[in-house]
Formats: structure tokens, sequence, C-alpha cells
């Protein structure tokens, strides 16, 4: 018998959405209400490496993450696998010189170098590492599109980080999710000076989860209904064209008003749900501080469904922004470790 193992392994980033993926319209395929938009953090900084090996030696697919074994059977999971597996069985149906690899257990292990499940994102680099790892394993010739599809299945905003830079999430409008997927906005070397401080108010796993936090807002919000008709596509269109003219006040002004509405429509659920807490709108009066401090907008915050606060600003603000977070906020309690972290747009590499 063949008791070779496989094993290929990737790399992918956090991404931090400045116009956000807020309820679905399709709670199994993770299709949205509205498109969103998103910048690629730097890996080094903000990651999740994942190998992916199968063999026949093993006794079934497992997955750990920091070294603890992880319910694989969930739905999404499950979805995530078989879309690999079928994508695989085609091209060993193409070419039956090949390893039949589609038919062994899987062993997947993924490390993330930042707290899980604080709203920082976990869940997207987490998918988007684990679906390229098997593609990669796989050797699928899937662009980063079509894995952007079957990452989405996972988690929502996974799909955006099969990209680098500036990426947006096309919400489709098919019911088979088919065109669903991440396209790239801008490349990070289009807006390199693009930078963002993250303040970790709290590490501890958020309260209502994003899945459920979206389906009362869906459910409750009065809010909502405008947001996604008409908040939200006109702010993807205002947001696609400061990025490309590479406009940070425009920017940052949306960025904070989205981030604002998207809290909002959680307030105004049935119970409403509230992921910022005091030490997040300490944050949001120091940027308003910095901001009017400048004369100009040179800071926005942004808030995922958690209390911690990301700061986009420029390298050239690096002083004004990051240094007036580091040393006025560095020792109060509450923010881990003494500094938030300070990290770049990136790219991706395969
Ligand atoms: O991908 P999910 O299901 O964890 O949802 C993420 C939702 C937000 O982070 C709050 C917004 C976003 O677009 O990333």
């Amino acid at each position: 018998a063949d008791n070779t193992v496989y094993r290929a392994s990737t790399f992918a980033p956090v991404n931090i959405a400045v116009i956000k993926y807020w309820g679905k319209r399709d709670a199994k395929l993770n299709l949205p209400t509205n498109s969103s938009l998103s910048v690629t953090l730097s890996q080094d900084d903000l990651r999740t490496h994942t190998t992916a090996s199968c063999s026949s030696q093993y006794p079934k697919d497992s997955l750990t993450l920091n070294g603890s074994d992880q319910d694989i059977s969930g739905a999404r999971t499950q979805a995530c696998l078989a879309e690999l597996r079928t994508l695989r069985r085609q091209v060993e149906e193409a070419d039956s010189s090949l390893p039949k690899l589609s038919s062994l257990p899987l062993k997947i292990v993924s490390r993330n170098n930042f707290p899980t499940a604080a709203g920082l994102a976990s869940s997207a680099a987490g998918f988007a590492a684990f679906v390229r790892a098997i593609a990669n394993l796989y050797d699928l010739k899937s662009t980063p599109t079509e894995l952007s599809r079957i990452a989405r299945q996972g988690s929502g905003s996974a799909c955006r980080s099969l990209f680098g830079g500036y990426v947006a999430w096309q919400m489709g409008e098919k019911k088979d999710g088919s065109d669903s997927v991440a396209v790239e906005v801008a490349p990070a070397e289009h807006w390199s000076d693009m930078r963002a401080v993250i303040l970790v108010a709290s590490a501890e796993k958020k309260d209502v989860s994003s899945t459920s936090g979206m389906q009362q807002t869906v459910a409750t919000s009065t809010l909502f209904a405008e947001r996604i008709a008409n908040t939200v596509p006109r702010r993807m269109q205002e947001m696609e064209k400061a990025v490309a003219d590479k406009d940070f006040a425009a920017f940052a002004s949306l960025t904070m008003k989205d981030s604002n509405s998207f809290h909002a429509t959680c307030l105004d659920t049935e119970p409403p749900i509230f992921y910022m807490n005091d030490t997040s709108r300490a944050a949001i009066r120091m940027v308003d501080m910095i901001n009017s401090e400048a004369g100009k907008t040179i800071a926005a915050y942004t808030f995922d469904a958690g209390p911690n606060a990301v700061v986009y600003y420029q390298a050239h603000d690096e002083a004004k922004v990051a240094g007036v977070f580091k040393t006025v906020l560095g020792d109060k309690e509450g923010w881990e470790g003494a500094r938030g972290k300070s990290v770049e747009a990136a790219n991706t590499p395969k």
C-alpha cells in the first residue's frame, strides 16, 4: 500500500474591512446582503500558517489550531472540504497517472500569531489558509477568485484574505453563490503608504458570534434595511474611488462612517448587541482628537465584531497617529502589551 505523506504549506493574512460585511441572505452558502471592501494586512504581523497533508496512514480528517484539536464536522468546514475534493477528483479523472489524493484522509495543522476569535478577523485568515493549503496540496490550478468562492463558505470574510492589497467581495446575484467572490481593487503597492495600528482592548473570545449577530440584525433591526439598500452600495462606489485616487480623507471618512453604521445596526437589534466597550470609545475620541489637532483627517478607526480598534493612517503620519496612541494609551489598563501593533498593508504571496 502507498503510505506516502503528501504535504503543502501556506500563509494567509488578516484583512480588516473598511466597508463591512454584516448580514447573510443565504446562511448555508454565506451569501451576503451587501458587498464589502477590505485592506489586507502584513502577514509578518498577523497571519495564519497552515500545513495540509494527506496519507492513507491517517485514520480520518483532522484539524488542529494552535495545538488543540478542532471540530471539523460543522457544515462550513465540510462544504470547503467537499468543494476541494471535487476539484481534485476532476484533476485525477483527467490524468490517471496522478495519485488519488482526493480519497485520502487530510491532516490540517494551523497556527495563528494573534488572538483567536477576539474580533481580529481570525476566521478570515484561518479559512483562507485552510483552503489554499489544501488547494496547493491538491495542485489545483484555481485562481484566487475561484478559491475565494470556496473560502467564503467557511467564513464570509475569508474570501477577501485570498488577495493582498485592497479587496472587494462582490455580493453577487446568483442563488448558487458562483458570483459571490473576492476581486482585487488595487494591489498593495498602488497605495503602499497605508498602515494600521491594532489596539487590543480585549483578547477574550467575543460574546456574540458574527453569525448570530448578523442573524439577529437581519431579523430585528430597522436601520439595517436602509444600510443595505442605499448606504453601503453608495459607499462601496465612493470607497473604490477613494482607493483609486489615494484620497486618505475620503477613505477615512467612509471607513469611520461605515464602522459606526454597522455598530448602530447592532445596537438597533433586540436585544441590543454591544461589540464596543469603554476602551473602544476612548480610541474613537483619540482618533477624533488626532484629526482635529492635525486640522485634517489623518487617522481612521474601524471595529469588527469585538472591542479592538484598527486605526488606519499613512506612513508619513506615523508619529502623529501610532506615536500618539503608543505614548498616551501605552500604559493604560485595557491596552494589551502596552503597545498596539503597527502593520503594513501587504500583498499575498502564493
Ligand atoms: O467572516 P465572519 O462571518 O466572521 O464575519 C465578519 C464580519 C465583520 O468582521 C464584522 C465585517 C467584515 O466585513 O469583516
